[in-house]
């Protein structure tokens, strides 16, 4: 789709273009530092080069041969220095973009770019019998804001939840269970329950042989659909699901399968014949299927062990089998912690060498680094500080309960209950989402749920605000609609500088998807809600003393919020009215 941004590029582009002086392939336009008083800038440097003229000399040829159409977006063209500089027509700039906001609504920012492609997102993929602890959280908040940005922008989006139902670890879960009793306890406590037992058992077998034997015979059972085995695995499973939805729902979390590892089971021997057949596995002198050094320095690994055991990269490698044949993606995202970069990089190389995955189709990790307390310790369950889903998320709810109290004490309860839920909530999400996923984070609560700096509760809290601001005029039963205005009374530069803000949403989220980077979309709200800020601090909306500029700025302010409340919506985070 061309926004009004990329028109303005397209028509800066045309305008040089036509000088006849630059080549198609020497225009690259940028963005003009913050101090420069223009919008789009072409640095001259590559033509000048190919001309063999300095670029300042070259860059006043250009901008003195720029003729700018009575309809552009465009008003004027400059040289400084070594750039051409280009300025927007203010009052058709803001105009174009009030009517894309109002047009566009809640789809404002989305494009159709995706239209046709397919893309298969691999995230939470929670483990069976365990509880859901932080380290989880953020494969499930990222795959799932990952996933509304590609929606956002046409892809067809199938997200998995690939669960750890599978392995050795339910063979002990269940030996554990048949020996203690199913433990009493509902959702939750009952998982703990499991957790203790499975510790316990574990720790026992250590000097117990005939305990791990018997683990062992358990394992092998469920492998071949012992009633008993797959009733009681059944069971965890199903536990465990009920579990997690609570969390889901709290955080706006879906998917369309939750196919687990042991799903894939079944593929394991054809996997294991056509890497074999291909030359880039052996079986080893024990009889284990060995995949060999399939690119300079990398580890070679098993997909069968000698006592025919399949491992995590064999159900990988059928499940990738099985989602290019059934989904037909396009490109499949693995969003999965640091600690598993090796894994994916040998089960990519693996799926390509064996063709499963051909050339045009595009695999990727998306890692995201590890979670440590405020004392700057990782959070574990060995250490004793981890953190579990459900408890975080209560606790944010406690504390943003405290802060509505403190900030809003007038607000009736019902809806003092609902902000501390989106604002705790919110904190939480946007803590996991607000910089590059890579970097470790902080639980830093103070931090997160502080009203002012890079925080969900203060990019809510000027969405509020702007809400609050439009209901003062246009009265209570206000909903997002944006008054018509007359553009053209807007002429102060924080009205301006907020009008440009909100032109970049839809280059925001394109730039998103295509780094697999939510906090680029974190960053645009965060300084929307701080321009935004500026803009109210000098221009008065309500008491402003001309109608018209009342007007124009209550419509500014009214595209503030829908455009807030669509970048937010990208991170999964939900406003609140009030607060
Ligand atoms: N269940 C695994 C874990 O918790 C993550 C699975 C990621 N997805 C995959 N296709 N391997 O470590």
């Amino acid at each position: 789709m061309e926004y009004t941004l990329d028109r303005l590029h397209r028509q800066a582009r045309e305008a040089i273009l036509g000088t006849a002086l630059v080549g198609a392939e020497h225009i690259e336009l940028v963005a003009p530092k913050p101090n420069i008083p223009a919008d789009v800038a072409m640095p001259a440097f590559k033509a000048a080069r190919d001309k063999q003229i300095p670029p300042p000399q070259f860059a006043q040829q250009v901008a003195a041969a720029v003729t700018i159409p009575a309809d552009s977006l465009l008003s004027d063209v400059v040289a400084a220095g070594p750039f051409v500089n280009f300025s927007i027509e203010k009052s058709r700039y803001i105009a174009s973009v009030l009517a894309e906001v109002t047009k566009l609504g809640n789809r404002y920012g989305s494009d159709d770019l995706g239209t046709n492609k397919r893309i298969v997102i691999d995230y939470s993929s929670v483990n069976i019998a365990k509880l859901m602890h932080v380290g989880h959280i953020r494969s499930t908040i990222i795959g799932q804001s990952l996933a509304n940005i590609y929606r956002f922008l046409g892809y067809t989006v199938i997200g998995d939840n690939h669960l750890g139902d599978y392995g050795k670890q339910f063979g002990m879960n269940i030996a554990a269970i048949v020996r203690s009793g199913k433990p009493e306890g509902q959702d939750e406590e009952a998982l703990a329950q499991i957790d203790k037992l499975y510790a316990a058992y574990s720790k026992e077998a250590k000097d117990n042989e005939a305990m791990h034997d018997e683990a062992r015979a358990w394992s092998l059972k469920l492998e071949q659909g012992d009633a008993t085995a797959v009733e009681l695995w059944q069971w965890m499973v199903n536990l465990t699901l009920t579990a997690i939805q609570t969390n889901y729902d709290r955080l706006g979390v879906t998917f369309d399968h939750a196919l687990g590892e042991s799903f894939y089971a079944p593929l394991n021997e054809g996997v294991i014949e056509e890497c074999l057949a291909s030359g880039f596995a052996h079986r080893d002198e024990a009889g284990a299927v060995v995949v060999n050094e399939l690119e300079d320095g990398m580890p070679t690994f098993l997909l069968q062990r000698s006592d025919t055991g399949s491992l995590y990269h064999t159900r990988d490698m059928g499940c990738i089998k099985y989602r290019m044949s059934e989904f037909q993606p396009d490109q499949i995202i693995y969003v999965v912690g640091t600690p598993q970069e090796l894994h994916f990089r040998q089960l990519f190389a693996l799926a390509r060498k064996v063709g499963y995955v051909p050339d045009g189709i595009e695999l990727e990790h998306v890692k995201f680094g590890t979670i440590f307390d405020q004392s700057g310790k990782p959070l574990s369950t060995r250490a004793g500080n981890m953190v579990y889903l459900t408890e975080l998320l209560d606790d944010a709810h406690t504390r943003a309960r405290a802060v509505v109290d403190a900030s809003s004490p007038d607000l009736p309860e019902h809806v003092k209950a609902d902000v501390a839920e989106k604002v705790g909530i919110g904190a939480v999400m946007y803590n996991d989402l607000y910089q590059d996923s890579r970097r470790n984070i902080t639980l830093d609560w103070d931090r997160m749920l502080a009203i002012e700096g890079n925080s969900a509760p203060y990019i809510q809290y000027m969405y509020a605000r702007c809400r609050s601001i439009v209901r003062r005029v246009l009265g209570d039963s206000a909903d997002l609609r944006i008054p018509a205005c007359d553009a053209s009374v807007l002429t102060h530069p924080s009205e301006l500088d907020l009008v440009r803000q909100l032109a970049k949403l839809p280059g925001i989220v394109r730039e998103a998807a295509q780094r697999y980077a939510t906090f680029v979309v974190a960053e645009w709200c965060y300084d929307t809600a701080r321009t935004f800020s500026a803009f109210y601090r000098d221009c008065p909306v309500v008491k402003a003393d001309d109608e018209a500029i009342r007007t124009a700025r209550l419509a500014l302010t009214a595209a503030t919020a829908q455009a807030l409340k669509n970048g937010l919506g990208l991170l999964g985070i939900h406003v609140p009215e009030r607060m």
